[in-house]
């Protein structure tokens, strides 16, 4: 039994894998939950969960590289949440091009990358800000894909270099929003197991979002701006 008070979450990417998970076991906790998806008419999976959860989960679009689409969804929240104020804002929406190699990296690829991971993120909290509460806790999507201090061989180029500027994006906004005491921090899930790791990886998505949500919510001030995986272990920078 969780003794958490039900809180506003916010998930984005939340059609599938990891975003997917979060939102069921938030549900499954009593909290209320604005999942988005790009495509929320083709979001089986959330829209049969909204039916599970009448009230408690909205489904609202949301392309992460368009700042017209976070400014929409800054309208939009009013309306399904009550006083709209987001407790926990989890910035998960996530691309990996795969396939890359050193000598034929092309910038489009970079460049979806970069929107995609980093400054989506970024200006999606930035926008979001005025509807963050007080106390509230930011968690980005990162990987130890994204760690300078642990590569140690050349792989996936575009995911790497864009993680390493949600990586210093995450303390930034950190420190940005410290006034307010919301916490900001960067995550890695672990090899999980969804589109984007595969049928090999190591860690059932329900575990990796266990583990990440138990330790979020001991999240303190003195943790803003750090970087852990899904059982509490600092990753270095
Ligand atoms: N799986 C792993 O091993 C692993 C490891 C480290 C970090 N991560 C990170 O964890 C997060 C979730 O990963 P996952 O494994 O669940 O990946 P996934 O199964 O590939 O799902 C990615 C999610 O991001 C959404 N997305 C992609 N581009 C978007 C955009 N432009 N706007 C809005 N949503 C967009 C996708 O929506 P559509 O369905 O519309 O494409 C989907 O919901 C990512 O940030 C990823 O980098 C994953």
């Amino acid at each position: 039994m969780n003794s958490q008070p039900s809180r506003h979450v916010l998930v984005t990417g939340a059609n599938r894998g990891i975003g997917l998970e979060f939102t069921r076991q938030l549900l499954a906790r009593g909290d209320r939950v604005v999942a988005t998806a790009r495509e929320p008419g083709r979001a089986t999976a959330l829209n049969t969960l909204a039916g599970e959860y009448p009230g408690h989960l909205h489904v609202l679009p949301l392309d992460i590289t368009q700042p017209r689409a976070h400014a929409e969804l800054l309208r939009e929240l009013p309306l399904v949440l009550e006083d709209a104020y987001i407790d926990l804002l989890i910035n998960n929406a996530g691309v990996l091009h795969s396939g890359e190699r050193f000598g034929a990296l092309d910038l489009d690829n970079l460049e979806h990358s970069f929107r995609t991971n980093a400054a989506g993120p970024y200006l999606l909290t930035q926008a979001l800000a005025p509807q963050l509460a007080d106390g509230a806790r930011v968690v980005n999507m990162s990987s130890r894909i994204g760690a300078i201090g642990l590569t140690t061989r050349f792989g996936t180029p575009s995911y790497a270099i864009s993680k390493a500027a949600l990586n210093m994006a995450t303390v930034l906004l950190a420190q940005a929003l410290s006034v307010r005491d919301i916490v900001v921090v960067a995550v890695s899930p672990g090899w999980v197991r969804t589109d984007m790791g595969g049928e090999q990886a190591e860690v059932a998505p329900e575990d990796a979002v266990a583990g990440l949500l138990a330790r979020v919510d001991d999240l303190s001030m003195a943790d803003s701006g750090s970087f852990f995986d899904w059982q509490g272990e600092p990753i270095p920078w």
